[in-house]
């Protein structure tokens, strides 16, 4: 599928859930956000139907992400009829690796390639102050078991404020060279703001080569991060969500002031 601007569109990132398991301070307020109602959210099968049409017009790369993905009930699952789709090459999630000690071996089988795992330090006191929740060594030991079962390469993806020269950023950067990982540091970022930065160590924020397209759990098709418009594959139907989204995916991403990052997943 190509946009207006002659970019392929091949990639769709899926968000499964807005619900997190973890209160990241720079996505989610302390009390959390409220959530949809689980009517509102899409099923399996319209997920699928979704990744099936976007399959046979182009789309080869998925990423399943959040909330956190390994809260939805029936994850693998998931994966497994996404991956039966013979054009989708590609499966990646993007995970906190709070569970992922608990499923990485089954993502694995059901045919998800490779994971980013979410890591903003590895000290555990900072850990649990940014994530508010969390214990960094179930972090730590998703990050095993995901290298145990195959999901290569195991990336990470560190939030930094400023640049990865902070202490934090410095910490994480060691920790992934002694451990065979992949670090992308993300500068944190602000939908309503529209403060966005490329990726380094990853390829989004460029948008002259954009290859997205995001589908959020209640089912809007969204052509970029940073925009409000969306198009509803309940509302309109699956074919005319996709086209409304590519004939509309803006040259550059502005301002997004309807979505948070826990309901689109970054
Ligand atoms: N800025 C940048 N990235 C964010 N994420 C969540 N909130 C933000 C934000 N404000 C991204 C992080 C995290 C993933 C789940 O979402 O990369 O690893
Ligand atoms: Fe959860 Fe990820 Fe948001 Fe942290 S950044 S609260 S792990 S969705």
């Amino acid at each position: 599928m190509f946009d207006s601007f002659n970019r392929n569109i091949n990639y769709l990132r899926i968000s499964v859930t807005d619900r997190c398991n973890l209160r990241c301070s720079y996505c989610m307020p302390e009390c959390g956000v409220p959530i949809m109602s689980h009517d509102k959210i899409l099923t399996f099968e319209e997920i699928v139907d979704v990744v099936k049409y976007g399959a046979e017009n182009g789309i080869s790369k998925v990423r399943i992400t959040g909330g956190e993905p390994l809260v939805r009930k029936g994850i693998v699952q998931l994966v497994g009829q996404i991956a039966a789709i013979t054009e989708i090459k590609d499966i990646g999630m993007t995970t906190n690796g709070i569970l992922l000690n608990w499923f990485a071996k089954d993502l694995a089988a059901a045919g998800l390639k490779r994971v980013n795992i979410s890591l903003d330090t590895i000290d555990a006191d900072r850990f649990y102050e940014i994530t508010r929740l969390g214990n960094i060594e179930d972090v730590f030991n998703g990050i095993e078991a995901a290298k145990v079962a195959g999901l290569f390469p195991v990336k990470i993806n560190c939030v930094v404020k400023k640049n990865s020269q902070e202490p934090d950023a410095v910490g994480v950067r060691a920790f992934c060279e002694q451990h065979g990982l992949q670090v992308r540091f993300i500068k944190e970022m602000n939908l309503e703001t529209g403060q966005f930065s490329v990726v380094e160590g990853g390829d989004g924020g460029h948008c002259a080569s954009c290859n997205r397209i995001r589908l959020t759990a209640n089912g809007d098709l969204k052509p970029c991060l940073f925009t409000d418009l969306s198009y509803n594959v309940r509302e309109m139907g699956v074919e005319k969500a996709y086209l409304a989204a590519i004939a509309n995916k803006p040259s550059c991403g502005s301002i997004n002031q309807m979505n948070q990052f826990s309901n689109i997943g970054g």
